[in-house]
C-alpha cells in the first residue's frame, strides 16, 4: 500500500496535548508515515506532555530561549522548520491551534507548496490585539490551510463566512477532549498535599494581554477570595513565562492557603481539575476541558474565541477587573443553585472522537 508522509509539528504544551491523540491515531494507520517535529518553542512543558503520551520527536529544533521575543522566536522557527522541510519533503504537514509555531508552519508550507492541514481551525475573537498574537496566527493559518479541522459548528460556520470552500472544512470536535478522556482514565495522583476539608479553587493565567495591570488585579482578587473564605484554598500552577512568575510570586507568596506550584504534568493537572470546586483561567484548553469535567470555569479575559460554553451557561466570561472576579467567584461559592446550573457536565467542544474523524478525513482526501 502507498504511504504518505505526514509531518506533525508541535511547539508548546497545549499543542502537545491536542496533537498527541491525532499522532497516536495516525500511527495506527498502515498508510501513514508520521514524523513528529518539535520546534520546542516550549521546552520542559512540551517535553513533559510528549513523555506522558510516549511520543519521541523525530526532529527537535530546541528553539526556546528564556524570555524570548515574538520576532526572534518567529525568525528562528522559520529557518529551523524550513530546514526540516528541505530534508524531509513531507506529503502533508499538520499543526494545531494558534501559536507562533503554527503560524510559521503554515507560512513555510506556503513557500514550499506543501499542503498544510490545520487542527482546531476557525476560532476567531475578531480582535487582532486580543488574544495577542494568537488571533493573527490563526487567521494566517486559516488563510493558508488546505484542509481545516473545525472543533465546533461555530468554527465551521466562521470559516465558510470567510469564503473557505465547504469541502475543505471538516467538523471533528476538539482533540483536547480525546486527550482529556485518555488521561482522566489513568487517574494519576496530584502529588501535592491539599486539605480534603477545604474547597479548591484552581487557577491558571498566562495570556500576554493580561500582563501588567490585569494580572496584578487578578492576583489581588485571588488574595481577597482566599482571605474572605476560610474553607477555601487556591492552587496556581504558575506558567514559567517570567511575566507570570513575577506577578504570581511577587503578589501571592507566603499565604498558607495559596499554593503557587510549578506547572503540573498534564496527568496531575487533570486530577487537580477533577478535585477543584471552581476553576478560574485565561487558558484556551482549560476553557474547553472544565465543562467536560462538570466544573464551572470563570474566564479571565475580555473576549473569547470559544463562545460555545458561555452560550451553554457552563462558563462565564468575567474579564480581569478586581470587583468582577471577586463578585463572580463569590456567587459561585455561595449559591448552590447557580453552581449546579454551571456544573452540568456538558462538553460543547467534543465527544472524545475527534482524532478518528481527522484520520478518516485525511485518508479519504489524500489516499
Ligand atoms: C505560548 C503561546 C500561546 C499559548 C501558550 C501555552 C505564542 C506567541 N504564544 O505562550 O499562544 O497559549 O504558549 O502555554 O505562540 N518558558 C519556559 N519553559 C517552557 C515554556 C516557556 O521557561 O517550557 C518561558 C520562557 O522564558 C519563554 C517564555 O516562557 O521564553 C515564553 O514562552 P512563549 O512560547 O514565547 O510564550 P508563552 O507565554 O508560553
Ligand atoms: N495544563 C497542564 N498543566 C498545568 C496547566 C495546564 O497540563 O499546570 C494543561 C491544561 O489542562 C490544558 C493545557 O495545559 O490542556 C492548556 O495550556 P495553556 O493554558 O498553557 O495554553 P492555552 O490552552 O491557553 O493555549
Amino acid at each position: 500500500m502507498a504511504q504518505i508522509t505526514i509531518a506533525c509539528i508541535i511547539g508548546t504544551r497545549p499543542e502537545g496535548i491536542k496533537m498527541a491523540p491525532v499522532i497516536l491515531a495516525l500511527r495506527r494507520q498502515p498508510w501513514a508515515r508520521v514524523v513528529v517535529v518539535l520546534t520546542a518553542q516550549h521546552r520542559e512543558l512540551a517535553d513533559e506532555v510528549l513523555a506522558l503520551f510516549d511520543i519521541e520527536p523525530d526532529h527537535d529544533l530546541n528553539l526556546m530561549q528564556p524570555n524570548q521575543t515574538l520576532a526572534a522566536l518567529t525568525a528562528r522557527a522559520v529557518t529551523g522548520l524550513d530546514g526540516v522541510m528541505e530534508t524531509l519533503r513531507p506529503d502533508l504537514v499538520m499543526a494545531q491551534g494558534d501559536t507562533t509555531t503554527v503560524m510559521v508552519s503554515a507560512l513555510v508550507c506556503f513557500y514550499r507548496r506543501i499542503p498544510f492541514l490545520h487542527v482546531e481551525a476557525g476560532l476567531r475573537s475578531h480582535d487582532l490585539q486580543s488574544p495577542f498574537p494568537e488571533e493573527f496566527n490563526r487567521v494566517v493559518a486559516g488563510r493558508l490551510a488546505h484542509l481545516h479541522f473545525a472543533p465546533t459548528e461555530t468554527a465551521r460556520r466562521q470559516l465558510l463566512s470567510e469564503g473557505v470552500a465547504d469541502d475543505t472544512v471538516v467538523m471533528t470536535g476538539n482533540t483536547v477532549i480525546d486527550a482529556l478522556h485518555q488521561v482522566a482514565a489513568m487517574d494519576l495522583p496530584l502529588n501535592h498535599a491539599l486539605d480534603p476539608a477545604r474547597r479548591l479553587i484552581l487557577v491558571t493565567v498566562h495570556r500576554r494581554e493580561n500582563f501588567g495591570e490585569p494580572i496584578d488585579n487578578i492576583c489581588r482578587a485571588f488574595l481577597h477570595l482566599v482571605d474572605a473564605n476560610p474553607d477555601v484554598e487556591l492552587m496556581w500552577p504558575v506558567h514559567p513565562n517570567p511575566n507570570v512568575t513575577r506577578a504570581a510570586y511577587g503578589l501571592l507568596s507566603g499565604h498558607s492557603r495559596i499554593h503557587l506550584v510549578p506547572p503540573l504534568r498534564y496527568s496531575a493537572f487533570v486530577t487537580a481539575m477533577k478535585r477543584a470546586t471552581l476553576i478560574l483561567s485565561d487558558s484556551g484548553g482549560v476553557q474547553e476541558e472544565a465543562p467536560a469535567l462538570a466544573k464551572p470555569v470563570l474566564v479571565l479575559r475580555r473576549e473569547t474565541e470559544r463562545p460555545d460554553a458561555i452560550d451553554a451557561g457552563v462558563a462565564r466570561l468575567i474579564g480581569t477587573e478586581y470587583d468582577a472576579i471577586v463578585r463572580e467567584a463569590q456567587s459561585l461559592l455561595d449559591d448552590p443553585d447557580l453552581y449546579r446550573s454551571m456544573a452540568k457536565g456538558l462538553s460543547p467542544y467534543g465527544d472524545g472522537r475527534a482524532s478518528g474523524r481527522i484520520v478518516d478525513a485525511i485518508r479519504s482526501r489524500y489516499l
